[in-house]
């Protein structure tokens, strides 16, 4: 049994009570044994008998579940800083990746990269997201495009999930872009994923989720359902990078499949925002793309006053995102797409694990779920997505296990 003591914040983050209440408790106490809380609350209705117990104390600081970064693209080979450099000078995106850069760019480094070098690197990362609070990390392939190629990112993260810092979601994005090769034949693209790809990582194991860029550069609505329907049928959820350079119905087409989320959405219509709200779909908001991209932010205030729940995550990838840092993130949700810091701190854990499908399990500090929790050197949540320390986490643990811890 351990005891977390003198906290000046407790925040909940249970998944009731709307978007803006993070069910803040003053003066709390935070119990857990081995990977599971056991009770969490203000410090002076602490049961009595709790047996011999570990303490800890928490000197008035910020206590908030672990933050789930529900969408990167982890493992890549090479970086694109001479693409951000051409972007700085007013190229966009899609002239990039017309001319053969982009994703494409990051495929060819990817592909020749040596596997125990990417799974050393994004574990690397990782390390690094772990000392910023991070407890759970959705990683997508995407950057091999061949059978062989998305098998290699994928088994990359099972290895990492067997012996890394944190837990992983893996992620099959297997249709991110057409690659090369097929340029002449993007039907016979679909075939790879629909009759080989899918069923292959159905069978290892080494998905949950299949995901889909619809955008005019990579797949089609019609192109999308089809990839999609094929992932559910083989069991992996779907969800779909939608609407993030122009409105390409991305909301409709998640609400139509019930994908678990729809993540960028910088462009998503009224229609959109509507078909998502009915059928539940969580909107995942990457506001360091829509940054790095010079994109309008997504409208994360008409989604939630819709109904739509909104997570924030980093999108880290060598392009359009070439930062891990959740913190960050979460502070330019604040600032470009006003939301407050409470609706940002759910959005970066009770419905971040929910775009995963991991809210039974990690998110919030309920007796019963995983011991993922993080002191703050702040003592408000106001206070620390204002003032952007170098690093404000102290200490991370999860699932009852210290992972970080400042000196
Ligand atoms: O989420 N939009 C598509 N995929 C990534 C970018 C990947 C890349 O540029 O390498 C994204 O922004
Ligand atoms: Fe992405």
């Amino acid at each position: 049994m351990q005891i977390l003591r003198n906290i000046g914040t407790l925040a909940l983050c249970r998944p009731d009570g709307g978007q803006g209440d993070a069910q803040l408790i003053h003066n709390a106490a935070l119990v857990w044994n081995g990977d599971r809380i056991t009770w969490a609350g203000p410090a002076d209705e602490m049961p009595a008998n709790l047996g011999t117990a570990v303490m800890f104390d928490a000197r008035g600081g910020l206590v908030v579940p672990g933050l789930v970064d529900c969408h990167t693209h982890l493992a890549f080979g090479g970086w694109r800083a001479d693409e951000f450099e051409q972007r700085c000078r007013g190229a966009s995106y899609e002239q990039i990746a017309s001319g053969g850069g982009g994703i494409m760019s990051t495929v060819r480094a990817t592909r020749s990269a040596d596997e125990t070098f990417l799974v050393n690197r994004a574990r690397g990362f990782l390390d690094s997201m772990v000392r910023l609070g991070v407890t759970t990390v959705e990683c997508k392939s995407g950057y091999g495009l061949t059978l062989q190629d998305e098998l290699r990112l994928l088994r990359a993260y099972h290895a990492l999930a067997e012996n890394g810092p944190c837990r992983i979601v893996p992620t099959l994005l297997g249709a991110h872009m057409v690659p090369p090769e097929f340029q002449n034949n993007r039907a016979g693209y679909i075939e790879l994923l629909v009759n080989e790809l899918i069923p292959a990582v159905a069978a290892e194991r080494l998905a949950r989720f299949c995901d889909v860029f619809l955008d005019a550069s990579a797949f089609s609505a019609d192109e999308a359902r089809t990839i999609l329907r094929a992932g559910a049928a083989a069991g992996l959820r779907p969800k779909l990078h939608a609407d993030q350079l122009s409105d390409m119905g991305g909301g409709q087409l998640a609400a139509e499949l019930a994908a678990v989320s729809a993540d960028h959405l910088e462009h998503i219509s009224d229609a959109g925002i509507k078909a998502m709200s009915s059928a539940g779909v969580v909107a995942v908001s990457l506001p360091i793309a829509s940054l790095y991209l010079r994109q309008p932010p997504m409208p994360a205030r008409r989604l939630m006053d819709a109904g739509v729940p909104v997570a924030v995550a980093t999108d880290f990838n060598p392009g359009s995102a070439p930062s891990y840092h959740m913190p960050f993130a979460m502070t330019l949700a604040c600032t470009m797409q006003m939301m407050t810091p409470a609706e940002v701190l759910k959005g970066a854990t009770i419905i971040a694990a929910k775009a995963v499908g991991m809210d039974g399990e990690v998110g919030s500090l309920e007796a019963g779920k995983r011991a993922d929790f993080l002191l703050i050197d702040a003592d408000d949540v106001n206070q620390w997505l204002y003032h952007l320390q170098a690093n404000a986490c102290r200490w991370t643990v999860t699932g009852g296990r210290t992972t970080w811890k400042a000196r």
